[in-house]
């Protein structure tokens, strides 16, 4: 695509994208350091970011994916997911870290977390691209995070608004209607 022709706006470069993944790679193989890990990443706007992340993480490691989605239209207030798509084996064990694009109001991470921790895992954790604090509606550690971003609607980078711009480079803010 070029980039005179995107009328989207450019909030976070792929530069920039870049730097702070090779960052947080580097912790985590650190944090790590001797063991396994199991990188778990949430379909579908996980996938570019594990790509990169995995890339940058030098201790072993293996990857699975989970799909998970909300009932109704409003993930705020019914507050319940289903999994469309379980992982391929099991995580018992097993130092999981969950890898996803963004946390918005946090309700699919809580969920996702509360369903694994009753898989016993060796260790948990969250990481995650990007982290909108302003809409959390239940409370998440996370672990390892890009950005903090505000309240706004970003796609790009794995990040889609009806399943469009998923292959952008860059995290662009979606102009409000
Ligand atoms: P949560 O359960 O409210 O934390 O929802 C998180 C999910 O909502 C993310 O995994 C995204 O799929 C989606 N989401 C939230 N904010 C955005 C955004 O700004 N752009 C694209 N997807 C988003
Ligand atoms: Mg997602």
């Amino acid at each position: 695509m070029k980039k005179e022709k995107n009328p989207l706006k450019v909030f976070i470069t792929r530069e920039k994208i870049r730097e702070k993944i090779k960052e947080m790679g580097r912790k985590i193989s650190e944090d790590y350091e001797g063991k396994e890990i199991l990188l778990v990443c949430v379909l579908k706007g996980g996938i570019v970011f594990l790509a990169d992340l995995m890339r940058n993480i030098s201790i072993p490691l293996e990857i699975d994916f989970i799909a998970v989605s909300s009932y109704g239209a409003s993930t705020k207030t019914s507050g319940i997911v289903r999994i469309v798509k379980d992982l391929e084996s099991s995580i018992e064990n097993k130092h999981v870290i969950i890898v996803e694009d963004i946390v918005d109001t946090g309700l699919t991470l809580s969920y996702i977390e509360e369903i694994f921790e009753s898989r016993k895992p060796a260790s948990l954790k969250i990481c995650a691209l990007l982290d909108k604090k302003d809409r959390r509606l239940v409370k998440i550690k996370v672990d390892y995070l890009g950005f903090v971003i505000p309240d706004k609607f970003v796609v790009g980078y794995g990040l889609d608004y009806g399943e469009k711009y998923r292959n952008l480079a860059d995290i662009y803010i979606l102009p409000q209607e």
